[in-house]
C-alpha cells in the first residue's frame, strides 16, 4: 500500500532540539532492557500519540547524546532501530526525520497514529468520548430544518453565535444557579476552540499558564501553541486538588492564566469540593491570575451536577461544550464570561472563521433544551461501565492503584512500575490502543500512570483489561527486553 508519509520530497515542517526531546522522554534507566531500546520505544510512543509530528527533524545523534548524557553509540543504535521499524528516515546532508511505518493510520483524535494491527479485533481506549444518544440528533433535525429558511434570508455570519443558542446556553447556566445573560455567551466550535480563543486573547508568548498535572493533553498543546509556558501542579495523592500546592504555585509564579477542570477532571474523574475551589479562586484573585474552568464533563456526574464555579467568583471564565454530554461531532461549545470579554472574543473569532455553522447551532439549541431528559440514561450507562472497569482492574491487576471517578469518562491508574510507554507498545499488537500517562503531562514524567476511559460496553472493557493484564504480567515477570516491545 503506498504510504504518502514516506515521500522523501516532503518538506520538513519543524525540528525538535535535543533538550526539548529529552524533556519529553521518560527516565530511560528505569525502563526494562537496554537503554537504546528504551529510547527507541519512547520516541515511537511520542510519534504514535502525536507529540512529535511526522516530518519533524530529530536532533543529531551527538546533540541528543549530550542532552541525555548517554553515549553517542546508544543514540546511534536507537536511531538505527527506529529506522528499521519505519519511524525514522534519513536524508543525506539534512538529518533524520520522523515518519510512520506503512500501514499506520491516523487515529480518531489528537493527531494520533495507529500502528498496523492486522485484522484483529481492536479495543480502542485512546479516546474519552461517546457516540450520540440514540435519536437525540435525528429528533432535533425537523424543527432545526424548519427554522433554517428564516436564517437563510440573512447573511448567516454570527461570530458570537446564533441568538437562540446563546439564550439556551445562558438559560442553562441560570437554571444551575448562575444568572447569565445571552450577551455573556460566545458559541464556539467545541470547548477546545473556546479555550484557544481565550488563550489568543489573554496570553502572550512567554506568559505562564497553570494547569493541573495530569491534565487534558489538548489543553497542553494549545498552551504550547500560544507560546506560553505551562506551570503544573500535581493532583493530590488522594485524588482532587492539592490546595496548598496550588496556592503556593500561584503565589510563586503569578501565572497569567490557570486552566482547571474541577468537575470530573480529565483524566482522574475527580470532583473538587466547593471549599477548595473558593480557596484557589481567592488566591488567584490576589495573584492577578485569570481562572478558566473547563466544564466539559459537568453534566456527567454520578451523584448530580455541581454548581458552576463562576457562581463563587464572577471573574471566572467558563468553557463548556456538548461534546461529552451529547456528541463531539456536533462541534458546539461555548465561553461564558463578562459581556465585554465575549464581545472581544467575538471580534477575534470573526477574524479567524467568521462564525459557526447555522444548522448545527439550530440542532444544538434543540438538544440543549432536552439535556435533563437525555442525561440520566447516559450517566447510568457510564456508571455501569465505570464499575465494570473498576471490577476488571481489581480482579486482573490488583497491584495497580486506581482513582474512583465521581463522574466523567475516564479513570487514572497508578501502575506498580514506571512502564506506561512499554505497556502501550506491547498492548498495540494484542489489539488494545492506550495512551501512556506521559501524554497527560508536559514532560516524560507520569510514566507510572495510565488513563483508562470507560466509554465502551462492560464486556469490551473486561476484554481490554484481560489483554492488558496479560501484557503487564509478561512485562512484570520476565522483564522482557524493551527492544522486543516495539510495534513492528
Ligand atoms: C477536558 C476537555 N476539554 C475539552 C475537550 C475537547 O472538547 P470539544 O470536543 O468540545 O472541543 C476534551 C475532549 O476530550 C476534554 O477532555
Amino acid at each position: 500500500m503506498p504510504n504518502l508519509w514516506h515521500d522523501a520530497d516532503m518538506a520538513a515542517v519543524s525540528r525538535i532540539g535535543g533538550r526539548a526531546l529529552a524533556a519529553l522522554l521518560p527516565d530511560l534507566h528505569t525502563q526494562r532492557g537496554p537503554v537504546y531500546a528504551a529510547l527507541c520505544d519512547a520516541v515511537t510512543a511520542l510519534v504514535l500519540d502525536g507529540r512529535i509530528a511526522t516530518e519533524t527533524r530529530l536532533p543529531s545523534e551527538r546533540e541528543l547524546a549530550a542532552a541525555l548524557q548517554i553515549s553517542r553509540a546508544t543514540v546511534t543504535a536507537a536511531y538505527d532501530a527506529l529506522r528499521d521499524r519505519g519511524y525514522l528516515t534519513s536524508r543525506t546532508g539534512s538529518g533524520s526525520y520522523v515518519t510512520v511505518p506503512p500501514g499506520s493510520r491516523p487515529g480518531p483524535s489528537l493527531a494520533r497514529w495507529r500502528p498496523d494491527a492486522g485484522a484483529q479485533d481492536l479495543v480502542d481506549l485512546s479516546c474519552a468520548a461517546l457516540p450520540a444518544p440514540p435519536g437525540a440528533l435525528q429528533d432535533a433535525l425537523p424543527s432545526a430544518a424548519a427554522a433554517l429558511p428564516r436564517y437563510a434570508e440573512t447573511e448567516g455570519y454570527e461570530p458570537a453565535g446564533l441568538p437562540v443558542l446563546r439564550a439556551a446556553i445562558a438559560d442553562r447556566f441560570t437554571a444551575r444557579g448562575l444568572p447569565t445573560a445571552p450577551e455573556q455567551i460566545l458559541v464556539s466550535n467545541g470547548a477546545m476552540h473556546a479555550f484557544d480563543l481565550v488563550l489568543q486573547l489573554q496570553v502572550g508568548p512567554g506568559d505562564r499558564v497553570l494547569t493541573e498535572l495530569p491534565t487534558y493533553p489538548g489543553a497542553l498543546d494549545a498552551i504550547r501553541r500560544a507560546g506560553a509556558r505551562t506551570v503544573t501542579v500535581p493532583m493530590a495523592g488522594t485524588g482532587g486538588w492539592d490546595v496548598a500546592a496550588m496556592r503556593a504555585t500561584l503565589r510563586q509564579t503569578a501565572p497569567r492564566l490557570a486552566y482547571l477542570i474541577p468537575d470530573f477532571h480529565n483524566p482522574t474523574g475527580a470532583l473538587i469540593d466547593p471549599a477548595a475551589r473558593r480557596e484557589v479562586l481567592r488566591t488567584a484573585r490576589q495573584t492577578g491570575t485569570t481562572v478558566v474552568v473547563d466544564e466539559s464533563f459537568v453534566e456527567l456526574g454520578f451523584d448530580g451536577r455541581p454548581a458552576p464555579t463562576a457562581a463563587a467568583d464572577s471573574a471566572v471564565i467558563t468553557i463548556g461544550s456538548l461534546s461529552k454530554p451529547v456528541w463531539g461531532g456536533l462541534r458546539i461549545g461555548w465561553v461564558r464570561a463578562s459581556a465585554d470579554l465575549v464581545h472581544r472574543l467575538a471580534a477575534l473569532r470573526a477574524a479567524i472563521d467568521m462564525g459557526g455553522a447555522v444548522l448545527e447551532q439550530l440542532v444544538a439549541a434543540q438538544v440543549i433544551g432536552r439535556l435533563d431528559e437525555l442525561m440520566p440514561a447516559r450517566v447510568a450507562a457510564l456508571r455501569e461501565q465505570r464499575d465494570a472497569l473498576l471490577g476488571a482492574l481489581a480482579r486482573e491487576l490488583p497491584q495497580w492503584r486506581v482513582s474512583e471517578p465521581q463522574g466523567g469518562i475516564s479513570l487514572w491508574a497508578e501502575l506498580d512500575a514506571p512502564l506506561s510507554t512499554a505497556l502501550t507498545m506491547l498492548a498495540a499488537p494484542v489489539g488494545v490502543i492506550v495512551v501512556p500517562g506521559s501524554r497527560f503531562g508536559v514532560d516524560g514524567t507520569l510514566e507510572r500512570f495510565l488513563r483508562l476511559p470507560f466509554a465502551l460496553a462492560p464486556e469490551r472493557l473486561d476484554e481490554a483489561v484481560r489483554r492488558l493484564a496479560g501484557v503487564w504480567h509478561r512485562l512484570d515477570r520476565t522483564g522482557v527486553p524493551a527492544r522486543r516491545l516495539v510495534v513492528a
